[in-house]
C-alpha cells in the first residue's frame, strides 16, 4: 500500500499515532483528530462528489454545511469533519452512491 504524506500539518503530530486509509493509501492520524483534519493535511482539496456528479470541497468545518461527505469504512455520506479517525479506519473520498448503485435522477 503507497502512504500518503501529510505535508500541510501546523504542529507535528504527537507520537501516539497510528494508521488509516485514504483512497487505498495508508496515511498517519492520531487520537482525536477528524477525518477532515487528515484530508486537509494529506493536501486533500477535493473531497466530495454529490448525487449530481459534482466535487466540492470542505466548506464550513463544523457540520453544517454537508460539503465534506465521504464513504467511512464502506459507509457512504459521513461528513468527515465530524467524524473522529479511528485505527484502520478506511475512508474514500469523491466517492458517489448513485453511481455506486446504479441510481438514475429523473
Ligand atoms: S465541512 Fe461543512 S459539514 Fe463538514
Amino acid at each position: 500500500m503507497k502512504p500518503l504524506k501529510r505535508t500541510r500539518d501546523i504542529t507535528p503530530l504527537p507520537s501516539r499515532n497510528f494508521k488509516i486509509t485514504v483512497d487505498d493509501q495508508s496515511v498517519e492520524a492520531c487520537e482525536g483528530e477528524t477525518v477532515l483534519s487528515v484530508l486537509l493535511a494529506a493536501n486533500y482539496a477535493k473531497v466530495m462528489e454529490n448525487d449530481r456528479n459534482v466535487a466540492s470541497g470542505a466548506y464550513c468545518g463544523m457540520g453544517v454545511c454537508h460539503c465534506c461527505q465521504v464513504k467511512i469504512n464502506a459507509k457512504h455520506k459521513q461528513r468527515a469533519c465530524q467524524t473522529l479517525v479511528k485505527p484502520h479506519m478506511s475512508v474514500e473520498t469523491l466517492t458517489n452512491r448513485f453511481k455506486e448503485e446504479g441510481i438514475k435522477h429523473d
